[in-house]
C-alpha cells in the first residue's frame, strides 16, 4: 500500500485487537453496579503498584489531580512556594496554584528539555527565607530527569520531592521507575499517554504508607469511614470502568514502550545528521520512553518545517508553543521575556513527530524521507 499521510497518534491501532476484551470487562463493571472505587480500582492498583514496584499506587481522578493531591497530603499551600519547569504542561503549574502556593520557575536543560539541577540549585540558595517547600520535576516526553541530583537537593536544602511523571510511565533510571525517586510520582492516564485510559485518570505512587493514607483520605472528602470527615479533602475518585479497561491494557504497556523506543532509535539513525533538525537526546542516566518524539528545528525554520509536513500530510504537534512563565494566567507574578531564555528558545523549536505502538515502517519511512527532502 502507498503511503501518503500518517497520523501522529493513531490509539485504535494500538488497542484495537483487546477492544473486545475491554467491553467485556466495562460489561462486567455495569452489571456489578459498582461504578466508583469498584473491586477493579483496588485490582488495578495492587497490578500497578507491582509493575511500577511502588508500596501503593492509587487510582485518583487524572494526573492534575494527582499533583494537587500530593501537593496538599504534604502539606503545602499558602505562603510556600513550589519550584518547577517553565516548560510543561501548564497543569503542573496550576495543581500548584489551587494549593494555595506560589509558582516558582528555574531553567531547564536544553538536551532533556528537564529542569536543570545545577541552576535549580542556585534558585534554592537565593530562598534565604526558605519559602520553597516543594520541587516538582517533570519527567517531559518520557525523558526522566536527573533524579539523584534532585534527591540530594532535597536532603541538603529540606524541600520535598514531587515528580510530574504525567509523561513518563515506565522510564527507569538505575533500576527503579519513575515515580519512586520522591514523596510522590503523579500519572495522568489521560488517553493518549503511553497507557491511557478511556476518558480521565491518574495515579498516585508513594512509598511511605502515613502518606499513601493521607492520599486516600484526601481523595475521597477526606473521609475513610462514611460520612465522618477527619480533614478537607475532594472527590478525586477514580472511576472503575476506568480501571477495568486499564487492567486490560497494562499487560500490554511494556510492549507498546519497546515499540516507541524502536522508531525512535529508527528516527535517530535517519535523522541524527540533519544540518536543521536537532533529534531528541537521551540522558545517559535513564531510558527514554519517548511519550514525545520531539526534535527541534533550527534557524527560525519552525513554521516552514510544520508547513512542510502538513504539506505532505504528517500529523505533528508543538509542546508548548507558550513557557508558563509568560502565560497570561500567571501574569501577577510579573516574570517577563528572557526570564528563561532555554525554555523559550525551545518552545519557539520544537515539534513532535508521529510515533505510536502499531505504526508501521513504511509510515516510519515515509516520515523521515518527507522530512530529509525538507530544506
Ligand atoms: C506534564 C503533565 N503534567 C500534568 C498533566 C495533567 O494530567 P491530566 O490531563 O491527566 O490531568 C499532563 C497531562 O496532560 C502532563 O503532560
Amino acid at each position: 500500500m502507498t503511503i501518503n499521510s500518517v497520523p501522529a497518534l493513531d490509539l485504535l491501532r494500538q488497542y484495537r485487537e483487546l477492544l473486545p476484551q475491554v467491553s467485556r470487562a466495562m460489561s462486567q463493571v455495569v452489571e456489578s453496579g459498582a461504578f466508583i472505587l469498584g473491586p477493579d480500582v483496588g485490582a488495578f492498583e495492587k497490578e500497578v503498584s507491582e509493575w511500577m514496584g511502588s508500596q501503593f499506587a492509587l487510582g485518583v481522578s487524572n494526573g492534575t489531580d494527582a499533583l494537587f493531591i500530593a501537593l496538599r497530603a504534604l502539606g503545602v499551600g499558602q505562603n510556600d512556594q513550589v519550584l518547577s519547569s517553565p516548560f510543561t504542561f501548564f497543569a503542573t503549574v496550576s495543581a500548584t496554584v489551587n494549593s494555595g502556593a506560589t509558582p516558582v520557575f528555574s531553567e531547564i536543560d536544553p538536551n532533556t528539555f528537564n529542569l536543570d539541577a545545577n541552576r535549580v540549585e542556585e534558585v534554592l540558595k537565593q530562598d534565604k527565607q526558605r519559602r520553597i517547600k516543594a520541587i516538582i520535576p517533570v519527567h517531559l516526553y518520557g525523558q526522566a530527569c536527573d533524579m539523584e541530583a534532585f534527591q540530594s537537593l532535597s536532603k541538603r536544602y529540606g524541600v520535598f520531592l514531587i515528580e510530574d511523571a504525567c509523561q513518563s510511565i515506565g522510564a527507569v533510571i538505575k533500576n527503579k521507575k519513575t515515580g519512586n525517586w520522591s514523596e510522590f510520582g503523579c500519572f495522568s492516564l489521560y488517553p493518549t499517554k503511553n497507557l491511557g485510559a478511556l476518558g480521565d485518570a491518574g495515579i498516585i505512587t508513594t512509598n511511605d504508607q502515613a502518606l499513601a493514607e493521607k492520599v486516600l483520605a484526601i481523595r475521597n472528602h477526606g473521609s475513610k469511614i462514611r460520612y465522618v470527615h477527619e480533614i478537607i479533602g475532594s472527590n478525586f475518585r477514580m472511576d472503575t470502568v476506568q480501571a477495568a479497561a486499564l487492567r486490560v491494557f497494562l499487560p500490554h504497556l511494556n510492549h507498546w514502550i519497546e515499540s516507541r523506543q524502536k522508531i525512535a532509535c529508527f528516527y535517530d539513525e535517519q535523522l541524527g545528521d540533519l544540518e536543521q533538525i536537532v533529534v531528541p537526546k537521551k540522558a545517559p542516566y535513564s531510558t527514554h520512553t519517548y511519550h514525545q518524539y520531539t526534535v527541534r528545528v533550527l534557524n527560525g525554520k519552525r513554521d516552514a518545517f510544520k508547513n512542510h509536513l502538513s504539506a505532505q500530510k504528517i500529523g505533528h504537534m508543538v509542546y508548548y508553543p507558550i513557557p508558563c512563565h509568560l502565560q497570561k494566567a500567571l501574569s501577577s507574578l510579573g516574570y517577563k521575556k528572557g526570564d528563561f531564555p532555554i525554555a523559550e528558545q525551545a518552545c519557539e523549536e520544537v515539534v513532535s513527530l508521529p510515533i505510536f505502538p502499531g505504526m508501521s515502517n513504511e509510515e516510519q519511512e515515509y516520515v523521515v524521507r518527507a522530512i530529509k527532502a525538507f530544506s
